[in-house]
């Protein structure tokens, strides 16, 4: 018995924008986007708020579990930004599901899910909790520039949720890294507290800027480094491995991971096409998509990797 995926749920806002229509909005094509990005479409938020995401991809977690938020010890939410400053997403999803256990936020951009993995599988290996729900969730379309092609196009809205506690599977090993100093390479520093007050750069800062290329080679270079020292870590070969769940941020980062890793890229799960890149909820949007579809089944050998604003990465290796 282990921490084990006891269910998954996620929920993506009821706009779907395709890459047509991002093409009335900037300078960009259908088939630039496919062939640079695997992006066809991504889901973008009207009428529903960060929370409402939230609570509804927690929902189906906690029906998929067959558990209640009374059921649970511990709420983690990795969000970049929820709906308030104060109160937490986390505490705000407390609320929501009518839950009375401790609930916090973390931020770790698109690593974030895997941030809190790693944060509740401490938890749990501590004794301090052993039911606990994990949520993943963002409104990049909040924080993107919608005049700049090499941001806005990339990104998409939603939220990933998953109850872990004691079951058959296992989460074997997980490690976190942080290189704050490459951290302006991927920022968004006129939405924080002290940066340029009261000026105009304030405004044009407010939104996201991404070096891509720089973030493209340290996708590409630490994928390949940390899966290789997560599989020593659990004594499994690539042949072990049935599937590499990665962080969705441009289907050619993964391909060009299968290559330096030699692994065939059909274990490599992607859903990148109809999400575009939702950050912190990549990764339980495609573990859900995944387990629901029957892709993923009990025993099967994972391993979960991120990487993201920071600079960040996380990484897990479980047994599902
Ligand atoms: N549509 C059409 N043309 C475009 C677009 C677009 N959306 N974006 C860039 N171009 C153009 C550029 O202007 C450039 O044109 P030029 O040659 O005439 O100057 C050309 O395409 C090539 O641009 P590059 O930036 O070199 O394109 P690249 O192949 O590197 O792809 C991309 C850019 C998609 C951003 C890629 O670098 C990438 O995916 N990087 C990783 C981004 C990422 O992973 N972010 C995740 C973290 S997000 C987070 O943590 C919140």
């Amino acid at each position: 018995m282990g921490l084990t995926f006891l269910g998954t749920g996620s929920a993506l806002p009821e706009l779907c924008v395709d890459n047509f229509d991002m093409a009335k909005i900037v300078d960009t094509t259908d088939e630039w986007m496919r062939t640079r990005t695997g992006i066809a479409s991504r889901h973008i938020a009207s009428h529903e708020s960060l929370t409402d995401l939230i609570t509804q991809a927690a929902r189906r977690a906690l029906d998929d579990a067959g558990l209640t938020p009374a059921d649970l010890d511990l709420i983690i939410v990795a969000t970049m930004a929820g709906d308030w400053l104060v109160p937490s997403a986390a505490c705000s999803l407390q609320y929501q599901l009518g839950a009375t256990c401790p609930a916090f936020d973390l931020n770790a951009a698109c690593s974030g899910f895997l941030y809190g993995l790693h944060t509740a599988r401490q938890f749990y290996l501590a004794g301090s909790a052993k039911r606990i729900l994990v949520v993943g969730a963002e409104m990049l379309s909040r924080l993107a520039d919608w005049e700049d092609l090499h941001t806005c196009p990339l990104f998409g809205d939603g939220a990933g949720a998953a109850v872990l506690g004691e079951g058959d599977g296992d989460v074997l090993e997980s490690f976190l890294t942080a290189e704050g100093e490459s951290g302006e390479s991927l920022g968004c520093p006129g939405a924080g507290q002290s940066n340029f007050p009261g000026t105009p750069e304030r405004k044009r800062r407010q939104v996201i800027h991404m070096d891509g290329r720089k973030i493209f080679n340290f996708a590409v270079k630490h994928i390949k480094t940390y899966v290789t020292e997560i599989m020593q870590k659990v004594g499994w070969t690539p042949d072990d491995v049935d599937w590499i769940a990665p962080h969705q941020a441009n289907a050619r980062i993964i391909q060009e991971a299968a290559k330096k890793l030699k692994m065939p890229l059909e274990k490599f799960l992607l859903n990148i096409e109809n999400t575009g890149n939702t950050s912190a909820a990549s990764v339980p949007i495609l573990l859900d998509t995944m387990w629901k579809n029957g892709t993923i089944k009990r025993g099967q050998k994972i391993i979960t990797v991120a990487f993201g604003g920071g600079l960040t990465t996380g990484q897990a290796a479980l047994i599902w």
